[in-house]
């Protein structure tokens, strides 16, 4: 008698404690709710350095971030060519999602069988929708990482079959971000375009290759496709040292470009999901969420919002640090700009916790 009852009070006990164990595991992994009966495959990410994991490491070109301090705060500190101290948005939403911890680059050498079915990005730092943008830095143009894509579906053909390829695809959320070069480097600071276009034109030849981009992808056979905006890119600590005077201001010219592209950007996905109804086409606002953190770091629990982590402080010009910044500061906690472009870990992490939730339901 005494045994069954004590066993039977232990019983109660351990589910109880199993309980919570698995309330805690949930809070801490914060995955996102589904839809009833709907899954995600896999995270596939294009375009520019705030996706990608390292496919330039091996480019002829100075984009690169396989070196100290990039990634001092990833896996114990590993310089995979992330252009940030820790993970990047693909990594945070795959892990939300459920499917993986990171997102690797497709030309990751050591990539597994796995990860092509779980997703891999193609995207490489520097690059935009104007072809050019990719060209005048040495590094994957759009169409080429569709091409990527296109060797990547025949990979997966002959891993998992032509019909698990095709549900795949269709499954997968796709990730696109990209702009940001084309206007901050190419546009402005290069002045590549400048002569020929004005901001209205060089949106307009922005807009055009990005819609042409996303009708390609579509025809690949991706369903669920996110674009993130612009940010405003005139509140980099670069531009600030470069254009934002004596105050350190944003500059900006820089961000009304910014918002004249994303309002086209805007009103395209929206048409392009009336042309393909079984597509969705979501327009992702990173503007306005990253303008009010770089506003009001404080409310974020964010101190220092208008220099970077990494390199020469104020007086930082460079986007990239490189091996000859002199420090990093002490705390990277405190700091929304890891270098001066690039946010951190946490500012990333702040940013995109509340926009998941926001989001995810528009896919399906
Ligand atoms: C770093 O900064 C964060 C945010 O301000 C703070 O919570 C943390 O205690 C700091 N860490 C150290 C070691 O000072």
């Amino acid at each position: 008698m005494e045994l069954t009852f004590s066993s039977a009070s232990s019983t109660a006990w351990l589910s109880r404690l199993l309980v919570i164990f698995s309330l805690l595991i949930f809070k801490t992994t914060a995955l996102i709710k589904l839809p009833p009966n709907e899954m995600v495959t896999g995270v596939m990410a294009f375009g520019d350095s705030i996706v990608d994991p390292g496919n330039n490491n091996n480019l002829p070109t100075l984009i690169k971030s396989n070196f100290p301090p990039y990634g001092q705060d990833f896996e114990g500190g590993v310089p995979t060519g992330r252009f940030c101290n820790g993970k990047v948005p693909s990594d945070f939403i795959a892990k939300e999602l459920g499917i993986k911890d990171t997102v690797p680059a497709y030309l990751d050498p050591n990539l597994k069988p796995q990860d092509l079915i779980t997703g891999v990005s193609f995207a490489s730092g520097g690059s935009g929708y104007d072809s050019l943008t990719a060209q005048l830095v040495s590094v994957i143009s759009m169409p080429a990482q569709l091409d990527h894509f296109r060797e990547y579906i025949a990979k997966l053909k002959q891993l998992v079959g032509e019909e698990r390829t095709k549900f795949i695809l269709a499954k997968n959320l796709y990730l696109v971000v990209a702009g940001s070069d084309d206007l901050a480097n190419t546009y402005f600071v290069l002045r590549a375009r400048k002569l020929q276009y004005d901001i209205p034109a060089y949106t307009d030849l922005m807009l055009n290759s990005a819609t042409h981009f996303l009708k390609e992808l579509y025809g690949l056979g991706a369903r669920r496709i996110g674009v993130f905006s612009t940010p405003p890119i005139g509140c980099v600590p670069s531009q600030r040292t470069l254009s934002g005077g004596i105050e350190r201001g944003c500059a900006n010219d820089y961000n009304v470009a910014a918002r004249s592209f994303n309002k086209k950007l805007y009103a395209a996905l929206n048409s392009l999901g009336t042309s393909m109804p079984d597509g969705r086409f979501v327009y992702v606002d990173i503007y306005n969420p990253l303008f009010d953190l770089i506003k009001n770091p404080g409310e974020y629990g964010f101190e220092v919002a208008d220099k970077g982590c990494c390199g020469f402080g104020y007086y930082e010009v460079a986007i990239l640090c490189n091996k000859w910044s002199p420090t990093t500061c002490t705390n990277v906690s405190k700091y929304i700009f890891w270098d001066s472009y690039h946010p951190t870990e946490n500012a990333y992490r702040a940013l995109l916790r509340p926009l998941l939730p926001k989001y995810v339901s528009k896919f399906f």
